[in-house]
């Protein structure tokens, strides 16, 4: 496969003509968190499976589709269900949403996942606004020929996560019932849970949370200068940290009970961005 700039321009055309018109803000859905997609007001909805060059989901909580309308009054574009390297996905192949997201014309992202709590004085239900993340594991999304057009061979990841809208988050987290912390993101490819030495290794290497998702996306859009903003849902204490045994109902069920006040949060963070 060719992942040329062609490529993404196919799937980006395509759903442009579906929507209409052009969404300002991408809103990716983390494990449970699916619900936000029915917030979406004058709703164009697409499977993945209508959309050419994408991919199919295959994760559990994941519905699959993409979600074109308004939120808050603002153009959003919602992706319910997103890919995960534990379900065999070529690292290059997981550029794709991203890519097409950046090829609708959105000028933020805000990516939405389930982690576990590594820092002790996190709750469940508690939410982390993502400041930076470790990735020790797993080639880069960005392995193989750089797409000149969307970015540079070796972009920096400094501002990643993009500090006025972490601090916007952070400000708007005043109003919120939600208890919200600031932190870093450890990717675990998993699909199996850590190990508590795993865990500790991760405290030690100053991880606050740690999950299986969105830093290959925040990657992917670092590359082609597109501003995110992503928030960790505290599903579970981490492994070890509690002597019992990690679920994945459990991480559904956490994310299913701050539902309300998280889609109020993300709604409010949509106006304001
Ligand atoms: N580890 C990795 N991924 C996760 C976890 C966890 O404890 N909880 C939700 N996603």
């Amino acid at each position: 496969m060719n992942y040329n700039y062609d490529f993404y321009k196919i799937p980006g055309d395509f759903l442009l003509e579906k929507f209409g018109e052009k969404p300002e803000i991408g809103i990716i859905l983390g494990s449970g968190l699916g619900h936000f997609a029915a917030q979406v007001k004058n709703a164009v909805t697409v499977p993945y499976s209508d959309i050419p060059n994408f991919l199919r989901s295959t994760a559990i909580g994941h519905a699959g589709q993409m979600i074109f309308g308004e939120v808050s009054g603002k153009k959003v574009v919602c992706m319910s269900g997103r890919f995960h390297s534990y379900e065999g996905y070529g690292m290059e192949e997981l550029t794709i949403p991203v890519r097409v997201l950046k090829a609708l014309g959105i000028r933020a992202l805000i990516l939405t996942n389930a982690a576990g709590a590594v820092n002790v004085s996190y709750k469940p239900g508690d939410i982390m606004v993502i400041s930076d993340h470790i990735k020790l594991m797993g080639v880069s999304p960005l392995c193989g020929p750089n797409v000149d057009e969307l970015g540079p061979r070796f972009p920096d990841m400094s501002h990643a996560y993009s500090p006025k809208l972490r601090k916007l988050a952070l400000r708007l987290a005043e109003s919120s019932p939600l208890t919200v912390h600031e932190g870093v993101y450890f990717f675990m490819p998993g699909p199996q849970y850590e190990t508590p030495a795993e865990i500790r290794a991760i405290r030690a290497l100053g991880g606050d949370a740690v999950g299986m998702s969105t830093v290959t996306e925040v990657i992917t859009a670092a590359h082609c200068s597109l501003p995110v903003l992503a928030l960790s849902v505290m599903t579970n204490m981490a492994a070890g940290v509690l002597d019992v045994p990690l679920t994945s109902e459990e991480v559904i069920e956490t994310a299913n009970s701050i539902e309300r006040p998280f889609t109020e949060y993300v709604r409010d963070i949509i106006a304001n961005i």
